[in-house]
């Protein structure tokens, strides 16, 4: 194997990258590391769970019968509690944010977390690729005082740092503090994440288009007008499709090849599916970070004002050129009754 340093050794050496305090920083992401060694450990049984349930075990602690995003959920919100970090965990399983009072009750720890815990869960069942999504923002309430929901409501563009876990042929961590996007692989043997993809890019130019286009007939015209561009025949065209399902699995892949996802709105579901804070935001930092972009049709999404700790925005997220031309099909009709 090659002489690869580790993503600890990767935090201590790049100190500088983060701009804030860096040692609060760097037990922060160790925090994430920790849980998702956890969480990657059980959803590699995760074939394993009914049978072990049989034998009784399962059913005295009553734990490992939970879903696995609940249990995902619940170690990254323990990791995070326990080691007294952060000040607030908002979560996709959580209907309101957790506050976390940290050493002595103080409120003064500065960061908090937005996190979907497990990313594409239905794809468990079939053992398909899943993830976690996670997004730290600075706390913007006074220090000393419980955080408050509009720690939680900032534009995707104060995020200070952003990141996934891949649970897949390999567990990898990615993430950014502002200064490129770094990928590192986990060594399951050890237990050691080790940096394997250092500064990764989108490719400007992709061929892949990865859509729920089961939905095409609810979708927007634009969208539709796009999804035919990317069918014809042209030089490098009909595109590939391809979809997993798991938004970490679908841009971790565009981001290595080229290509663009694309969860819009619908008829069905006018503000979209996915979520605007601990999906699109960390999402949309990472493509940009990476060279790619992301918006939601119009706009960059990173500049959108949240109003709800649940938002829905729809996303157009990858390759740069791909995002820009898919914006050109979407411009030419209005925003709102187009389908
Ligand atoms: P989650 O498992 O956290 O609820 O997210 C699932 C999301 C995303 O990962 C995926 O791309 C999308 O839902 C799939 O939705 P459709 O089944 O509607 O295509
Ligand atoms: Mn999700
Ligand atoms: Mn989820």
């Amino acid at each position: 194997m090659k002489n690869h340093i580790t993503l600890g050794e990767y935090i201590i050496e790049n100190q500088k990258d983060f701009q804030y305090s860096s040692g609060e920083f760097s037990r922060l992401i160790s925090s994430i590391k920790l849980a998702a060694k956890v969480v990657n450990h059980e959803v590699n049984k995760a074939g394993l769970v009914d049978i072990l349930g049989d034998h009784g075990e399962t059913n005295i602690q009553g734990e490992k019968q939970q879903k696995l995003d609940v249990y995902a959920n619940e170690i990254f919100l323990q990791t995070l509690i326990n080691r007294e970090i952060v000040c607030g965990v908002a979560s996709e399983e959580e209907d309101d944010f957790v506050i976390i009072e940290g050493k002595n009750k103080s409120h003064d720890n500065k960061y908090v977390v937005l996190i979907d815990p497990l990313d594409g869960s239905s794809n468990i069942d079939v053992n398909v690729s899943v993830g976690t999504i996670f997004s730290i923002y600075r706390r913007i309430t006074p220090l000393g005082t419980p955080v408050k929901i509009e720690d939680f409501l900032q534009p995707g563009n104060m995020q200070v740092a952003a990141g996934y876990v891949v649970y897949g042929t390999s567990t990898m961590l990615v993430y950014t503090t502002g200064n490129g996007v770094q990928g590192f692989t986990l060594n399951p043997a050890i237990g050691v994440f080790y940096l394997s993809h250092p500064n990764m890019k989108f490719p400007e130019n992709g061929n892949i288009y990865s859509i729920n286009e089961g939905y095409y007939i609810h979708f927007p015209q634009g969208v539709k007008d796009y999804l035919k561009y990317c069918q014809e025949e042209e030089e490098d065209r009909p595109y590939k499709a391809r979809y997993i399902g798991s938004l970490v699995s679908d841009f971790h892949r565009n981001m290595i090849k080229g290509g663009i996802y694309i969860y819009p709105t619908s008829s069905k579901a006018p503000q979209g599916k996915l979520r605007l804070l601990y999906e699109c935001n960390p999402m949309a930092y990472l493509a940009e970070q990476a060279g790619g972009e992301a918006i939601d049709g119009y706009r960059r999404i990173l500049e959108i004002k949240p109003t709800e700790l649940h938002q829905r925005v729809p996303i157009f997220v990858g390759s740069k050129n791909m995002v820009n031309k898919a914006k050109e099909f979407m411009v030419q009709y209005p925003e709102d009754a187009n389908y």
